[in-house]
């Protein structure tokens, strides 16, 4: 009950420039403690100087879709969608996990891009910890964890939406 309430004050909006700070701090805190553990230093290295604020605010400007979810003034996840399709980041503050924030943040990063482009396939790279939390939200994997080319582990994965009954008949 509790969390249900904080949740309904959970406020979802687009990322502007003005939040890349906001946005780098809170994922490069997220991925030291959960992500680096499973990588290698240098795969660490080289993951946390592509989530500067600098990094985030190209993104912004190349078109990526942030979608940020707020507990007042409180940033406590981040969405990310590249090309309407690919999503890049998925992160919840730690104390702010097992809510259903990012089943939140997933349903509105996949609304809009299907709004926009009506797409039917999603993809991913998921770190290891994040696996069974993807394939809750409908992800498949497609393939066996394997080093990216900047050396990063992770599993590629994808999401295919069901056509719906009206566009069959
Ligand atoms: C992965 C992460 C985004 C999940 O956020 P969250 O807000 O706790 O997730 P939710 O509460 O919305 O849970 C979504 C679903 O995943 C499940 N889930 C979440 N974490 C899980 C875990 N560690 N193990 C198993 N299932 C998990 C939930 O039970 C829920 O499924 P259900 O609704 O069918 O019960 C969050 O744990 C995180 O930021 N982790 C660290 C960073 C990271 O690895 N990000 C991904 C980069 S690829």
């Amino acid at each position: 009950m509790g969390q249900c309430m904080a949740n309904s004050a959970l406020r979802i909006r687009l990322g502007r420039p003005a939040d890349a700070r906001a946005v780098s701090v809170l994922v490069r805190r997220l991925t030291r403690r959960w992500i680096l553990p499973e990588q290698t230093h240098e795969a660490g290295v080289a993951l946390l100087s592509r989530q500067g604020a600098a990094a985030q605010r190209m993104r912004m400007a190349e078109g990526h879709r942030f979608h940020l979810a707020w507990l007042g003034d409180v940033l406590v996840g981040v969405a990310t969608m590249r090309d309407d399709g690919h999503l890049t980041q998925l992160f919840v503050g730690t104390r702010y996990q097992g809510r259903g924030i990012a089943r939140r943040l997933w349903r509105r990063a996949m609304a809009d891009a299907v709004r926009r482009a009506g797409t039917r396939r999603f993809t991913l790279n998921a770190s290891r910890c994040a696996l069974q939390a993807y394939r809750r939200l409908g992800f498949v994997a497609t393939g066996p964890e394997r080093l990216s080319p900047s050396g990063v582990l992770t599993t590629p994965m994808e999401l295919k939406r069901a056509r719906a009954r009206s566009q069959k008949a």
